[in-house]
């Protein structure tokens, strides 16, 4: 049977004629069609039918040779290496299912596939019925007359993407397309650049190869005698000079014959519908009914998270023919505007680049989004929500869907657009030059409508962005092209992402802005033939900026830029997420294990190498502990980079220095793990918070103030991203490192501090602040900070901390002595700390227990602070501290860690 298979899906290669294009659907509903899932279980079979096993749709073979016990966790050790040969063989997916004679009257039966990974032909019951060659697509395939009573034979087979890519780069022999193969230290493989497929799939600087395989979203069956609706999409358009709002709604349909119909849309909450008559001609048709709102002026905004709520409204879409119900769909609509601000800027050379959203400048704080696991079937809704609450709740109000990546699923958006969660959409594009061969345009062509038309419903998404460093990889050489040659490649750029992705982009929808690349120079890129000399240039558009050479503590290090949308420093995730994946001989620094997990070259000596600026590095003598310290401070450094730096970009808000400024975003790099290894993120594989994460609820805090040294003169600024005026002071403690209680506190006078506002609110050469404060000095003291209210006296925002030297050059800085009491209490459990003394960077680990506490990694300078934990499944007080007592490491070694590498005394008290 398999070998059948195979044999005819050789013969079937070339055969296109049978490959109908379809379009996603999406919110639809339809009366009196048949829809029969797919779904469920299917067998699988390697070429040679040596390994035949049943397996999940949607789902992938790495999944179902896991899941059925053929392989290990593949993401246990050197696995990923071991499990190399399953992307080298071809696949066969076989399902029977039997359909039901009314189905098979039906005038139409089309076959759906919402996504396959990614090169296969199709066969129904021995036909060929079709092939598909791109991972982000939707396919169709009529199959009436394929179909019989009783069992029906569907197979699916698929070709290895690593062999097709090679194969296709074989044959585009003309020019090379690089980059031919990923550096040796990502153990990756060649030419994703000529396969649509999720481009990190065949490994990243931050992730392993598993170029999956499968059919990795649902599949139908779906059966019509006049007409199926295949998707429905609203986008609001505001016009501003009338004040009014209309939505365009576009019905995407299919119709076995041309059918007069009447079209009903109406948003009743709002007052407002209409009724349009029209025909469907024969086949897929795209109908677009626009609707005045008939009370603009009530319409409630969809706003990002912290600058307001998140309304939406209910879309009634119906299809009737002489009067008869056919068609309906219900579906949610969101109203808000956005533009993409680039202008001319006061005292600066260049242009803005800036979002309004419903007309207010809005910072965008948050991250960038990578899959969250190299099998994406694997990715649960749970999974979803956990990330994007995270990011919520370290007062995010934006990410980035990197273009290396996929299109994100459905359902990511509809959380995003119901947390106020920003997105920044790349397409799948990253890193590489493509080809523009007909055959490929034509499939990206494809891909693009119908992501486009699937996904532009959400208000979340803000912007859509042709591809990550595509322009920069060019523009600055990355792939030593020959200068004579560069204008062939210069070339295939305009005909891929501006002639074609930004056409169709545009085509689909006029409701949001357009960039070609991030980072790029917008307008400025545009002038310049979409290449722009330097498209890191500050004084335009957004930048991605890496230094982990210089150190992170000197803001003079990081670009003045108008939006950063990629920074960031590595660090190791924590030694509860590694261990399941790792055995004992693993657990060293030098180990090949933790080599093997990094895919950055240098990158683990430049983690150690920065943070040998502050700190003095772990050098127990317990290979363990120095282990488990190693992958703490790597933390402690990545926190206080990315802090440093966001920092940095909030209070560059306003001014402008030197001719530059006016930041108007900071989306570190980057949010989530696809597995567990050392990278860029804040967030550790399987949902746990790094120290950066905890910090990130503080430096993207609305109000926020902000101490820096200028030529030794220290500065505090207050950051508001409020929409009013207040009135603050700053008040500055200093603390002494060997007692608790503060030397001195200064105020400084009240100072307007307008709404989306950075100003100096504190002006004092460090100096002159410490000898009016006792005995202090750089090396013996630390500055807290915080911002009160001038009237009420009311603290606004966190309280924030600057260090006055490097903590492994502090005086009379203690064995931190930290007594951990658990509680628990109605309102949940709270962790209580019992401090004598001054602790930098103080840090609760709970090992496996998912949850995060209320903070984390902080400056303790009270003799005792409460904190909470949110459990995210149940648990108790006693399992938290039991666990924590009972976990491989010693909790005494792991619990709290001072950064001096002295051993600390922990206790871990229960109390019921
Ligand atoms: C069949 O394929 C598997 C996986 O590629 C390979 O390990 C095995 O040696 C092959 N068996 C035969 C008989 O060729
Ligand atoms: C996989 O299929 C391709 C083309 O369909 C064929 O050339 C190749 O030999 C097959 N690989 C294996 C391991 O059978
Ligand atoms: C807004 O309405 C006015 C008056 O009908 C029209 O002239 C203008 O083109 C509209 N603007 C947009 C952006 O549609
Ligand atoms: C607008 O509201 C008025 C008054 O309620 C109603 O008569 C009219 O039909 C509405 N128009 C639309 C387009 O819904
Ligand atoms: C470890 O480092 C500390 C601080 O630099 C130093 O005082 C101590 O002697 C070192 N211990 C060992 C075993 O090297
Ligand atoms: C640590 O603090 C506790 C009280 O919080 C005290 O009883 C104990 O003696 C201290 N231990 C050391 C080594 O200072
Ligand atoms: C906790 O701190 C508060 C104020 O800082 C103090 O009044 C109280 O005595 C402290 N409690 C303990 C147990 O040290």
């Amino acid at each position: 049977m398999t070998a059948l298979c195979g044999n005819v899906c050789l013969s079937a290669l070339g055969c296109l004629s049978c490959l109908f294009v379809a379009v996603l659907s999406g919110l639809s509903s339809s009366v009196d069609n048949n829809i029969v899932s797919l779904d469920g279980k299917w067998s699988l079979s390697n070429s040679n039918g040596s390994l035949s096993l049943s397996a999940e749709v949607p789902g992938c073979v790495h999944s179902a040779l896991f899941k059925q016990g053929f392989i290990q966790d593949p993401y246990f050790r050197f696995n990923d290496l071991s499990y190399r040969w399953i992307a080298f063989d071809n696949w066969t997916y076989t399902t029977t299912f039997s359909v039901m004679h009314p189905l098979r009257t039906k005038q139409k039966v089309v076959l759906v596939f919402d996504g396959v990974d990614t090169v296969a032909s199709i066969w129904l019951n021995g036909v060929s019925v079709g092939r598909t060659d791109n991972m982000f697509r939707r396919y169709d395939f009529t199959v009436r007359d394929s179909l019989k009573d009783g069992d029906n034979v569907l197979r699916v087979c698929l070709q290895s993407a690593v062999v097709y890519a090679s194969e296709r780069s074989k044959v585009h022999s003309a020019y090379r397309v690089p980059p031919e193969c990923p550096p040796d230290v990502q153990k990756g493989l060649c030419h994703v650049n000529f396969i649509r497929k999720e481009q990190s799939s065949f490994s990243w600087d931050w992730g392993p190869a598993f170029p999956t395989m499968g059919l990795w979203k649902s599949v139908r069956v779906e059966a019509f005698d006049v007409v199926q609706l295949l998707h429905v999409s609203s986008v609001p358009l505001y016009n501003s000079s009338l004040s009014e709002w209309r939505l365009q709604v576009d019905l995407v349909v299919d119709a076995v014959q041309t059918t007069r119909v009447q079209i009903s849309v109406s948003v009743p909450e709002l007052d407002s519908e209409r009724d349009v008559h029209t025909q469907f001609l024969c086949g897929q048709t795209t109908h677009t009914v626009v609707l005045h709102i008939n009370k603009s002026s009530e319409v409630k905004l969809w706003w990002p998270h912290t600058h307001g709520q998140q309304p939406f409204y209910q879309l009634s879409v119906s299809v009737s023919q002489d009067k008869l119900l056919i068609l309906n769909s219900r579906s949610k609509v969101y109203f808000r505007t956005v533009e993409l601000v680039q202008e001319p800027v006061v005292h600066s050379p260049g242009l803005s680049f800036y979002f309004r959203i419903n007309g207010k400048p809005i910072f965008l704080k948050g991250s960038n989004w990578i899959p969250a696991h190299a099998f994406q079937d694997q990715i649960s809704p749970a999974v979803l929500r956990n990330l994007l609450q995270s990011a919520v709740d370290a007062n995010m109000n934006a990410l980035r869907v990197w273009g290396g990546g996929v299109y994100e699923q459905d359902l990511f958006y509809s959380i995003c657009d119901e947390v106020g969660i920003m997105v920044w959409q790349d397409m799948m594009f990253a890193c590489a030059t493509y080809p523009t061969d007909d055959d490929f345009i034509h499939t990206v062509r494809e891909e693009v409508v119908q992501q486009v038309q699937r996904l532009k419903s959400h208000p979340s998404i803000i912007i859509w962005s042709g591809n990550n460093e595509n322009e920069a990889a060019l523009a600055t050489n990355w792939f030593n092209i020959p200068a004579a040659e560069k204008p062939l490649y210069a070339r295939d750029y305009v005909t891929l992402y501006v002639d074609n992705i930004r056409e169709v982009v545009r085509a689909e929808d006029q409701s949001r802005p357009f960039i070609v690349s991030s980072p790029t120079n917008g307008v400025e890129s545009e002038q310049e033939g979409w290449l722009s000399e330097n498209p890191y240039d500050p004084h335009y558009g957004d930048t991605h900026f890496y230094n982990y050479v210089s150190d992170c503590w000197d803001w003079r290090t990081f670009p003045r830029t108008r939006l950063a949308s990629e920074y960031g420093f590595q660090s190791w995730p924590s030694f509860s997420t590694l261990q399941p994946v790792s055995t004992e001989e693993d657990w060293s620094y030098s180990s090949h294990f933790v080599s093997h997990r990094q895919h950055h070259e240098s990158g683990n000596e430049q983690m150690l190498e920065q943070a040998a600026l502050h700190f003095n590095l772990p050098n127990s003598t317990d290979p363990l502990t120095a282990f488990t310290h190693t992958l703490y401070i790597t933390q402690v450094m990545q926190a206080q980079c990315v802090k440093t730096q966001t920092e940095f970009y909030r209070r560059s808000r306003t001014e402008i220095i030197e001719g530059k400024g006016h930041t108007m975003g900071a989306l570190y790099w980057q949010l989530n793990d696809i597995w567990q290894a050392p990278s860029w993120s804040s967030i550790e594989f399987g949902g746990k918070w790094k120290m950066l994460h905890y910090f990130a609820q503080t430096f993207f805090a609305a109000v926020l103030p902000v101490a820096f040294e200028d030529a030794d003169t220290l500065l505090i600024y207050a950051v508001s991203d409020l929409s009013h005026d207040l009135k603050l002071r700053a008040v500055v403690s200093v603390y002494s490192w060997s007692r608790l209680q503060p030397v001195c506190t200064l105020k400084s006078d009240p100072l307007l501090v307008p709404g989306g506002g950075a100003v100096a609110i504190f002006k004092q050469p460090v100096a002159a602040l410490l000898a009016g404060c006792g005995h202090c000095t750089r090396f013996t003291c630390v500055l807290t900070f915080h911002l009160e209210d001038s009237s009420s006296g009311a603290q606004q925002g966190p309280t924030n901390h600057h260090f006055l030297s490097s903590p492994k050059d502090a005086e009379g800085l203690q064995r931190p002595n930290i007594t951990v009491k658990v509680q628990q209490n109605a309102a949940g459990i709270s962790v209580t700390l019992l401090s004598a003394c001054v602790a930098p960077f103080v840090w609760l680990d709970v090992g496996k227990v998912p949850g995060r506490f209320s903070s984390n990694g902080f400056l303790m300078v009270s003799t005792n602070m409460t904190l909470t934990f949110d459990a995210w499944r149940p648990t108790s007080a006693e399992e938290l501290s039991t666990h924590t007592h009972t976990h491989a490491i010693p909790s005494t070694e792991r619990l709290l860690q001072d950064v001096q590498n002295k051993h600390p005394v922990i206790d871990v008290i229960s109390i019921k």
